[in-house]
Order: structure tokens, then C-alpha cells, then sequence
């Protein structure tokens, strides 16, 4: 018998094809350490909204509810206006389950180039804890006079104080839990947004104070972070920050780390049914000719494979990446890499896979 349920969300462009390779790999570490997954696939994304309409239905939400996790290939149609499917199918999906983290990693493993001159492995290895639920994100706000030349627009960020704490409380606790350096950045806007940031830092704090004092603070503006996350990664251990800066300042992470082809993430509910995703988008020109990169929704999968309670085997998916990473066979993470290196998307989940069951 299955021991943990997934629901399969591949969505649009390449997130089938990698999706696969993910699914194929949580499968041979499941094998490996002797446990099972079982699968529902929804098919949720651009095509099915084209032939029929509908981005969600309600009862989806109702029925992931009861997964032990989600697992989400890329969400994006070029045939569909955006914002349609990322709010109908991923934001709302954050929202209702309340996903109120985003853990987004931001490590480079060897055998990945980075961009940044002089920084290797050993300098770039961060954890970016977004604020998932809340912020400018939600919507509050609107437009008056649409259109004339006295049109107002208001989009607010707002965020109370019950969810700073849980946000902050989750970054704490995976600071001292990783114990690396026991240092957690609180990353903010303090000089000016400083009525949400205001609160944000006095939480940040007082809880510090209180409930974390082996917890070494520091603070940084957004856009100093921007700044020292290329000049000096080295810096950062864990950072905290709210959802529309830490939007931003994770796909620079992703970049620093080597691109969209290996960033991953997990929209985590801590209480209940989290959603795991490769961060980057659903490439619709490589749909279909197998050069797409899995690794992101590889390392996804290792993200779920720890949230559902199996550290080894999300520990072994990891060593099976880095050691195909380190293998050479690869030049490069993009789709044009892999197809000058003469791999495939399948070709790569297979190796991977076949290094978990040998190993
Ligand atoms: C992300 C994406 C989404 C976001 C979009 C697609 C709605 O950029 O997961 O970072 O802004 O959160
Ligand atoms: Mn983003």
C-alpha cells in the first residue's frame, strides 16, 4: 500500500516532461528506502482552459486538501492572457491551502557554472523563506476611472502581525534546524515602506529576543540584498523576507545558482498540505522535443520527499544529482546544453534514477 498520496499537477509547455522525470525519481528513491507514492494527475492549465473554460474548480481545491502533497510541473500558456492561470491555478492554490511559506533554496552545486565571477559551491548556499499568503499579492485595492486620464490605481501591501509571526517563527526555527551559521536576515524596506516593515522588525525582534536567542539577527534593505546576494552570497544563511521581495529576490537567487534550470521551491503549509514546483516557467518552445532540464522538478521532489517526512531519500535523490552534475556530461543547464550534449529530459531522470537504485 501507497504510504504517501501525491496530487500530479504537470500544467502547461514542458511541466509534462519534467513533471515525468520527477515522478520517475521519487518513485526509485521510494523503492530505494521502501515506501511507495500513490498518484491522482489533475490536469489543470492552459489547454483544458481553452477547450472548457475552467482554471479551478472549487472541488479541486476540496479534494487536494486531501493529499499528503502537491507536485507542479510549470503553469503559464502563451494562448492565455497572463495572470489567468498563475492567480486561477497557483495563487490560488497558495492562498486556499494556506501556504504561507515559500522556501526557496538558493545553492550551488558543484559542477554548475554560476555567473558570478571568483564564487564557487562553498559561497553560495542560502535559503530564501518568502511570506507566501499575504502582502501586495492578495489584491486589496483597485482602479477608479478606468481608462480616463484621471484613472487611480491602489494596490495595497498589507500584512498583520499573526502573519509576520508564523512567517517569521517558521524562518527562526529552519535557521536553527539547518545551523549553519545561526543567522537569520531579515529582509525589508525599513526607510521608507515603514509602516509594514516597521512591523516586521519589531516582530522580528521581540521574537529573536525571546523564543531565539541562539538566533544571530541581521537586517538588510531589499535592495541592498539585491546587491550583497551578488557580491557577497557568501553573507546570507537564512533570509526572511515578505512575498512580493521575496518574489524578486528569488529568481535572482535562482540565477546565482545557475538559472531556472535547477531552482526549486516548496509552497509549504507546516500544518497542513504543502505544493512543490521548479520555479521556473513552462518554456512552450521545448515542448515536446525532450532537451527541457528536469533537475528543478528533480530537486522539487526532494523537497517534497523531506516535507513528507523522508529525509534519507530526499538526502539520496540530492547525492543522485550532484553526482550526475559532477559527471560531466553536461556542459551547461539549458535546453540548448542538453541538446548539444546529445542528452534528453528522459535520459537524464534516467540516469538519475538509476543511480538511486544502484547506490
Ligand atoms: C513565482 C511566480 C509567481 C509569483 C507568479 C507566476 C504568479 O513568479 O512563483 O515566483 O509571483 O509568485
Ligand atoms: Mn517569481
Amino acid at each position: 500500500m501507497a504510504k504517501y498520496s501525491v496530487a500530479l499537477i504537470p500544467g502547461d509547455g514542458t511541466g509534462p516532461e519534467v513533471m515525468a522525470e520527477g515522478v520517475k525519481v521519487l518513485d526509485a528513491a521510494a523503492a530505494k528506502f521502501g515506501f511507495s507514492f500513490s498518484y491522482q494527475n489533475y490536469d489543470f492549465g492552459g489547454e483544458r482552459y481553452m477547450k472548457t473554460g475552467e482554471v479551478l474548480p472549487d472541488s479541486a481545491i476540496e479534494e487536494f486538501r486531501k493529499f499528503d502533497a502537491l507536485y507542479l510541473g510549470a503553469i503559464g500558456h502563451p494562448e492565455v492572457a497572463p495572470g489567468i492561470l498563475e492567480k486561477g491555478i497557483l495563487l490560488r492554490t497558495r492562498f486556499e491551502l494556506d501556504q504561507y511559506i515559500n522556501l526557496r533554496p538558493v545553492k550551488l552545486y558543484p559542477g554548475v557554472d554560476t555567473p558570478i565571477k571568483d564564487k564557487g559551491p562553498e559561497d553560495i548556499d542560502f535559503i530564501v523563506i518568502r511570506e507566501n499568503s499575504a502582502d501586495i499579492y492578495t489584491g486589496i485595492g483597485g482602479v477608479q476611472r478606468k481608462g480616463t486620464p484621471y484613472e487611480v490605481a491602489m494596490q495595497t501591501m498589507v500584512y498583520s502581525r499573526n502573519e509576520v509571526d508564523r512567517c517569521l517563527r517558521y524562518a527562526f526555527e529552519c535557521t536553527r534546524k539547518r545551523n549553519k551559521d545561526l543567522t537569520l536576515t531579515l529582509c525589508g524596506k525599513t526607510n521608507v515602506l515603514t509602516h509594514v516593515f516597521g512591523l516586521w522588525e519589531r516582530a522580528f525582534h521581540e521574537m529573536g529576543e525571546k523564543e531565539f536567542p541562539d538566533i544571530k539577527r541581521e537586517y538588510a534593505h531589499v535592495d541592498a540584498t539585491t546587491m550583497w546576494m551578488v557580491k557577497n552570497p557568501e553573507w546570507f544563511d537564512v533570509v526572511v523576507t515578505g512575498n512580493m521581495f521575496g518574489d524578486i529576490i528569488t529568481d535572482l537567487g535562482a540565477m546565482i545558482q545557475g538559472g531556472m534550470g535547477i531552482a526549486a521551491g516548496g509552497n509549504l503549509n507546516p500544518e497542513g498540505v504543502s505544493m512543490f514546483e521548479p520555479i521556473g516557467g513552462s518554456a512552450p518552445k521545448y515542448t515536446g522535443m525532450n532537451i527541457i532540464n528536469p533537475l528543478a522538478c528533480i530537486f522539487a521532489g526532494q523537497m517534497l520527499m523531506d516535507e513528507v517526512g523522508e529525509p534519507e531519500a530526499a538526502l539520496k535523490i540530492e547525492e543522485a544529482c550532484v553526482a550526475f552534475l559532477t559527471s560531466g556530461q553536461i556542459k551547461g543547464l539549458s535546453a540548448s546544453d542538453i541538446k548539444a550534449a546529445g542528452m534528453t529530459t528522459t535520459a537524464i531522470g534516467d540516469w538519475i534514477a538509476d543511480y538511486i537504485a544502484k547506490n
